[in-house]
């Protein structure tokens, strides 16, 4: 497969590092990380390699969702510092040549919006929402929320509203010129301060179908929606990325990267045609297993998905919503050599790549007790499932013991496991070996070599190569195989005798 883009753009085979500022580093002491914390540690970033960041909601918000629930989407939440905060990360990270994208998200905003209080108190100001009235005393059809429950909240004086995220997420109604005229100004607050670009939330859902029909209800996972799903994937959101989009090409430069959860990969890229969304994550590594077979497909298929849009591929092996892979592809050692394979795997393909904070220190899934989960998720599904907290638990910096040097506070807003010791960055600078030196390594030899260029051309299920000369395989199986001829540049753990053992990767030329 050969692949022509069109232009070269920055983010056409950047590395972005997603940002989840509550975890990343806390500058003040209360236990919850924030911006000052970013821009304290950049030089962290720019040693890792990264070419911009995403960083997960800062702006104002009650933090049902953990910012994802946004009160004044042109302002910065207080947890997290101020607009001068702000400034003070894009200035230092301009001057790394990092680029900064944040959040934006569309689909909802929170119930402590200014829109939504008056829409609460005034039935006439409801239109900027989904109100509808109930079938009896029952809502206004079957659809559930995402997060577990019903997607529809009753209101004292009897209509339900729309949410189809936790109930302090009212749904807006994207049929409304205000609700564009607000985002248009929420675009242009951020770029106009020197924002990179924006990451949309729920990129698929925005635009609800004529008359709401009821969902078949066999399966709700989770960010995960089927072909004859009614709340996702409805034609007019297409509309609503051509606005964005029209908004973006007034700073050149910008970039907008959609969380696209759709059905099948005609689907998937019509979101990336050329007046709409630039990039578009695929899911499809953080599905896969351990297995040569299933990441060749789950590649082939991000690969051709793209294609069909003239788009660029982008590659994810987790993020704030997902299981760590470490612990998604067993855990302990052997989990960590996996993801160290996968990580050189995903390094090795054109595209961009998002890196999740944490991954670079080989961080694995915490197992959280059961009083200190935050993610509505519990509480929705009836306490069944366990959420998203486990992949978010702040990164370790420093020192021997909880809270190893991300705040001064012990008492972080997540509890952090004693046994990180072995995994603070400090203590994986000073080892040769570690995760985090192979990520810079990694990353360095991706932006700088130029073999990492080109198409993908499979060899085998497990060993394909690039135009530029890289090849690159990975084991997946029980037994040592030969390594090809030729300089190994990079390997994901050690080489015994020209072998490439289980659990292994590598880079050659
Ligand atoms: C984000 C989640 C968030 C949800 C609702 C997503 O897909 O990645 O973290 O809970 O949207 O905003
Ligand atoms: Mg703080």
């Amino acid at each position: 497969m050969i692949r022509h883009f069109a232009r070269r753009e920055w983010w056409a085979d950047a590395v972005f590092y997603q940002l989840y500022p509550r975890s990343f580093r806390d500058s003040n002491g209360d236990g919850v990380g924030d911006l000052d914390g970013v821009t304290e540690r950049l030089d962290y970033l720019s040693a890792l390699g990264v070419n911009a960041l995403w960083l997960n909601p800062v702006m104002v918000s009650p933090m049902a969702d953990h910012g994802y629930d946004v009160a004044d989407p042109r302002d910065i939440d207080p947890l997290f510092g101020d607009l001068t905060a702000l400034d003070r990360l894009l200035a230092a990270a301009h001057a790394r040549g990092i680029r900064v994208t944040m959040d934006l998200v569309p689909n909802h905003v929170s119930s402590a919006h200014p829109w939504f209080l008056e829409a609460l108190a005034d039935p006439s100001r409801r239109d900027r929402f989904i109100f509808r009235d109930g079938i009896g005393d029952a809502p206004p059809n079957n659809w559930v929320s995402v997060f577990g429950g019903p997607a529809w909240t009753r209101v004292p004086d009897g209509q339900w509203y729309l949410h189809l995220f936790d109930s302090a997420q009212p749904d807006l109604n994207w049929e409304h010129p205000e609700v564009f005229e607000d985002v248009e100004k929420t675009l242009r607050f951020w770029l106009d301060r020197g924002v990179d670009g924006f990451r949309i939330d729920v990129a698929h859902g925005m635009a609800k179908p004529p008359g709401l029909p009821d969902m078949s209800l066999t399966d709700n996972a989770l960010l995960r929606n089927k072909e004859d799903d009614p709340r996702f994937d409805n034609e007019s959101v297409h509309e609503i990325h051509r606005f964005i989009r029209r908004v973006l090409d007034d700073y050149p430069e910008s970039v907008a990267v959609g969380e696209v959860w759709v059905h099948g990969n005609e689907r998937f890229a019509r979101y990336l045609r050329p007046d709409e969304l630039h990039l578009g994550f695929n899911f499809r590594l953080v599905q896969a297993d351990f297995d040569a077979a299933e990441v060749r497909a789950a590649i082939d298929n991000a690969m051709s998905a793209a294609d069909l849009a003239g788009a660029v591929p982008t590659w994810t092996l987790s993020n704030h919503d997902v299981e760590r892979e470490v612990t998604r592809y067993g855990g302990g050692a052997r989990g960590l050599a996996r993801a160290r394979a996968m990580a050189l795997v995903m390094l090795a393909l054109p595209g961009a790549v998002f890196v999740y904070n944490g991954e670079e220190l080989g961080l694995p899934q915490v197992d959280l007790p059961d009083e200190v989960l935050q993610d509505p998720v519990w509480e929705r599904s009836g306490r069944t499932e366990r959420g998203r907290d486990g992949c978010r638990v702040p990164l370790p910096w420093s020192g021997d013991a909880p809270p190893f040097g991300f705040s001064a506070n012990p008492d972080t807003w997540l509890p952090m496991p004693a046994d990180w010791a072995g995994l603070t960055v400090q203590r994986q600078d000073a080892d040769p070996s570690s995760t985090l030196n192979f990520y810079r390594r990694a990353i360095e030899l991706r932006s700088r070599r130029p073999e990492f260029d080109g198409g993908v051309h499979w060899v085998r299920d497990g060993a394909f190569t690039r135009d530029g000369g890289l090849r690159c395989v990975l084991n997946t199986g029980a037994a040592p195989v030969t390594l090809p001829a030729g300089e190994v540049l990079l390997a994901s753990g050690p080489l015994t005798g020209g072998l490439l053992p289980p659990d292994t990767a590598a880079w050659l030329v």
